[in-house]
């Protein structure tokens, strides 16, 4: 364990939320500051406030080791933490570029309250250049505080924040300061050494849904480097990452018009080491708080430096059109879908988590209303996210079974496993067109077919 042990951790989202759980089950007090009393009301009954795998078990058993303190109240705990974890929103402004009011905030907030001598530790995703703006905001707002800066960017993902807090692949260290570095580092070796208690696989069910099993592997890369290329890692593995899912949508557009099964085609791709299958799953396209954002980001600060990442704004193309192909393939099928009925099912932008923002199942949606269907709604977990968004223009049903009823056709927007091991044959007779739309390509498409239904996948 590393010598000091007091931790505040800003902003209760995904990454600080179940950063802050983790960290009170290894032993450390931890400070759990958000600036929403309700947010924080939940997190005190023992909670988060969004589903995410075994983030509640560990929120309770670290409130009842009084080791985790949510609150609101920066004066009162700030300036015991030795470390400042950052992990404010940083939401796009209208222009694709990223809106950092909170980032500056927290920067404000440690500048006046933070212990002398405290780490301030960025794990928000930022645009590159941010720290040293945020180091002379500090430094203006307070010139006596000794302070050290550190870029460590966050790689989890949802649906399996707390697995891959616990296990994360690489730790990325960007600064000027190697004691601190150095110091940030021992403590995320204790967080691989105290998760003895911890039972992995009962968090891990949503961790490999796009990529292969790391085959029991210990322990975590590093990469310590100067502040700018850690910014810049964190925004470009994503938009990398955006990249691979946008190329295996295009090439399964052209796999629609050969008979090749784009399926099959990336797993052979995938068996070559330099790709990897990672990622590489074609359908309805990314979407969720990051991808989407972190891509518009990028391109924004690359024109800030008069850099044309033309690459990128074709991948953002490629993916706000997937959800239209859909459409158009279902129309050839189906014909007009004028007063249909269709059963969507899966509403989350992936598996394993309540969150809807940017997700392409709602845009699925909003095109079948476009098309003067009737839309009957059903997912595991974001039935309450999306009637925010969708408010009464669906119908909402609480089972698969039910979203089924006097349906035309079934599309599988979010792959659930709940709904891609449905048994739909079972209510084949309710279904009147007999089609299944595999937004996502996990069902067995022979089987499908075996049972009487037509099969449209995404290039399969
Ligand atoms: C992503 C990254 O994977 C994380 O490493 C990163 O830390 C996180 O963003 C972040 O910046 O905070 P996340 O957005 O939670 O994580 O989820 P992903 O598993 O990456 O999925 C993103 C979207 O891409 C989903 O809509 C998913 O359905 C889609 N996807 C993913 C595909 O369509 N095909 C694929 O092959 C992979």
């Amino acid at each position: 364990m590393v010598r000091k042990k007091k931790i505040a951790v800003v902003g209760t989202g995904y990454v600080g939320l179940s950063f802050a759980a983790v960290l009170s089950n290894v032993g450390y007090k931890v400070f759990a500051f958000d600036i929403d009393e309700e947010k924080i009301e939940t997190i005190k009954k023992g909670k988060a406030y969004f589903s995410e795998k075994g983030l509640d078990e560990l929120i309770s058993s670290g409130l009842k080791k009084g080791l985790l303190v949510p609150t609101t109240s920066y004066e009162d705990y700030l300036h015991e933490a030795d470390i400042v974890f950052s992990c404010v929103g940083t939401p796009d402004n209208c222009d694709g570029s990223s809106n950092l009011d909170h980032v500056f905030d927290v920067g404000k907030i440690v500048a006046n309250l933070g212990k002398e001598g405290v780490i301030f530790v960025q794990k928000s995703t930022v645009p590159v250049g941010t720290g040293r703006k945020l180091m002379k905001v500090i430094e203006e707002e307070n010139p006596n505080l000794r302070y050290s800066y550190i870029s460590n960017p966050e790689f989890l993902a949802e649906g399996s924040a707390v697995y891959d807090t616990f296990k994360m692949d690489r730790v990325v260290l960007g600064g000027d300061s190697s004691e601190a570095i150095d110091y940030v580092l021992g403590l995320y070796k204790s967080i691989n050494e105290g998760m003895e208690d911890i039972d992995l696989d009962a968090v891990s069910e949503f961790a490999h849904m796009y990529r292969a099993k790391n085959n029991g592997e210990e322990g975590f890369n590093v990469v310590k480097t100067n502040l700018e290329s850690a910014e810049l890692i964190k925004v470009t593995s994503n938009a990398f990452l955006s990249l691979k899912i946008s190329f295996a949508n295009s090439i399964s557009l052209l796999c629609n018009q050969t008979g090749a099964d784009i399926n099959e085609v990336m797993d052979g791709v995938g068996m070559d080491k330099r790709i990897g299958r990672s990622f590489l799953y074609a359908g309805r396209g990314y979407g969720g708080g990051c991808f989407p954002k972190d891509v518009s980001g990028l391109i924004s600060i690359a024109k800030e430096h008069g850099v044309d990442l033309e690459i990128m704004e074709a991948s953002t193309s490629v993916n706000s059109k997937m959800p239209n192909e859909i459409i158009k393939e279902v129309k050839e099928k189906a014909g007009s879908l004028k007063n249909k009925r269709i059963a969507l099912l899966g509403l989350s932008f992936k598996p394993g988590t309540s969150d809807v923002r940017k997700s392409p199942a709602i845009k699925l949606a909003n095109l079948l209303i476009e098309e003067k269907a009737f839309v009957q709604t059903y997912d595991p977990k974001a039935m309450e996210e999306a009637e925010k968004e969708l408010k009464d223009s669906v119908i909402y049903t609480s089972s698969i079974k039910e979203a089924l009823e006097e349906s035309d056709i079934v599309m599988i927007a979010t792959e659930w496993p709940e709904l891609t091991n449905y048994d739909y044959s079972k209510h084949i007779n309710d279904i009147k067109d007999k089609l299944i739309v595999d937004c996502q390509n996990r069902l067995d498409k022979e089987k499908i077919k075996e049972q009487g239904f037509d099969y449209i996948g995404v290039g399969r």
